[in-house]
């Protein structure tokens, strides 16, 4: 099994990876500083052309669409959010999402049954809208959004697609008054995955495998 995981050099991303080289499944984790080995800026269009050339050939079971930015946490109504803000998370949480897929949609035809994991968050839920937080809120709603229609059109080609809540967890991103450890993250995003299929296509789910409201 090969499982390609964007933004792996650190938080939930590094935990899925130990859980898949446990497993001793082949991980090409990538990351934006190249530590991983395998260097992709998910905002950086040429940087997916790039590793599609290297992965050129190999088939790709699972691409876990992992890594995010969440940059407006303590903006102000009256005067914050500026556009830039608005463009760079856009950028990373849902333009990196679909370049990674047309990057190596290839490698996943090439696969047996292919399956795509777009992590988003329960704040991408519109069902779920407590305010605040407009940009990583707005951007994880269109991941989710994206993931679905995805879904949709990719159903055809044998590729499954799920979009995830991996729950509040114990990372930079998620601070350490969060609920849950990196570790019990990946384990249960990594039973969503496993149980992902063109029967559960288009699902959105929490990491213990709750349905989420979208
Ligand atoms: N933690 C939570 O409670 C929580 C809850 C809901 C959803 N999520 C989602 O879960 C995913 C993982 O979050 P996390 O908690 O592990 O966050 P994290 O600890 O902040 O790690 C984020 C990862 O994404 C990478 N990244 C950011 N911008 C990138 C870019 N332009 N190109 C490539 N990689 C980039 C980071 O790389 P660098 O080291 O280069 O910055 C890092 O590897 C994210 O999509 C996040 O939105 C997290």
């Amino acid at each position: 099994m090969h499982v390609v995981i964007t933004g792996a050099n650190r938080g939930v991303g590094l935990a899925l990876c130990e859980t898949y080289a446990a497993r001793g499944a082949r991980v090409t984790g990538t990351s934006r500083d190249g530590s991983t080995g395998h260097r992709l800026d998910v905002a950086d269009p040429a940087a997916h052309r790039a590793l599609a050339a290297r992965l050129d050939g190999q088939a790709v079971d699972l691409l876990v669409c992992n890594a995010g930015v969440f940059l407006d946490k303590a903006q102000d109504l009256a005067g914050g959010y500026p556009p830039e803000m608005w463009a760079e998370s856009f950028a990373v949480n849902v333009t990196g999402v679909f370049l990674g897929v047309q990057a190596l949609l290839p490698n996943l035809r090439m696969a047996e049954s292919a399956r795509i994991a777009i992590i988003s968050s329960q704040m991408g839920s519109d069902t779920r809208a407590p305010g605040g937080s407009y940009i990583y809120r707005a951007s994880k709603a269109a991941a989710l959004n994206l993931g679905r229609n995805l879904a949709a059109d990719l159903k055809a080609m044998g590729i499954a697609v799920g979009i995830y809540h991996p729950g509040w967890v114990r990372t930079d991103m998620g601070g350490s008054s969060a609920e849950i450890t990196m570790d019990a993250a990946a384990r249960g995003l990594a039973a969503r995955f496993d149980a992902l299929s063109l029967g559960t296509t288009g699902e959105f789910l929490t990491w213990d495998g709750r349905v989420h409201p979208y």
